[in-house]
């Protein structure tokens, strides 16, 4: 396939998210593929997963403030993803609000993962928070990127029960496998332009 999407991802940790997308764009099919891999950390595991697949990575220092990112990371990852053509950033496990110039030339063209049903339980914990909270349901939701902390419109939501011996543990393992799920399907939409906005917040999906 020609004229795939050229992707970037921002992540922190594990890298979970990272792999099923570096996976679902393995096949042939698949309209975008996996470009760039930025971390703020070079502990982070998804440095590895990138160096086996031979994905170009960088680590960018975004600044001892937890959570938080300095402008000259922010500029120095616009120019890392403006000089590559990446038409899509994905956060992965990124634990810093993105703001300053990366998001002033991305936002629309820039989505998270987030571990619990949006509007619910943003910020940190997501999963703790629904566990201590007492919700049935949990799950994931990939959203747009805006100024706020996990407020952007939704994309893809994937539903889980809570169980009643659940632990943070076990609750994370079921709500990461759907995540697995959720990411690269969101990537496709947006890759082959079915994502369109009504108005500021709904996204309306384009399922032919
Ligand atoms: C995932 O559960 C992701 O939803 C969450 O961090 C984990 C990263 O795992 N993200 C957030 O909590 C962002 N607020 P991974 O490194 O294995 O993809």
């Amino acid at each position: 396939m020609k004229n795939k999407l050229k992707v970037a991802v921002l992540a922190s940790g594990r890298g979970s998210n990272f792999q099923a997308l570096v996976r679902a764009a393995a096949a042939e099919d698949y309209p975008a593929e996996i470009r760039l891999l930025i971390v703020d950390n070079g502990e982070a595991g998804a440095l590895g997963h990138a160096r086996e697949n031979g994905i170009e990575v960088r680590v960018v220092d975004c600044g001892k403030r937890r959570g938080s990112m300095i402008p000259e990371a922010s500029q120095e990852m616009y120019r890392l993803c403006r000089e590559r053509e990446i038409g899509l950033v994905c956060l992965a496990g990124f634990m810093r609000i993105v703001k300053g110039r990366l998001l002033d030339e991305y936002e629309g063209r820039m989505i998270n993962i987030h571990p619990a049903l949006l509007p619910s339980f943003r910020g940190l914990d997501g999963q703790k928070q629904a566990l201590e909270y007492g919700v049935r349901y949990s799950g994931c939701t990939v959203h747009f990127v805006d100024k706020g902390v996990d407020t952007g419109p939704v994309i893809i939501q994937k539903v889980v029960p809570v169980e009643q011996d659940d632990t943070v543990e076990s609750l994370s393992v079921r709500i990461l496998k759907e995540e697995h799920r959720a990411y690269p399907e969101a990537v496709r939409l947006f890759a082959e332009g079915r994502l369109a906005l009504d108005g500021k917040r709904r996204v309306v999906i384009d399922y032919e």
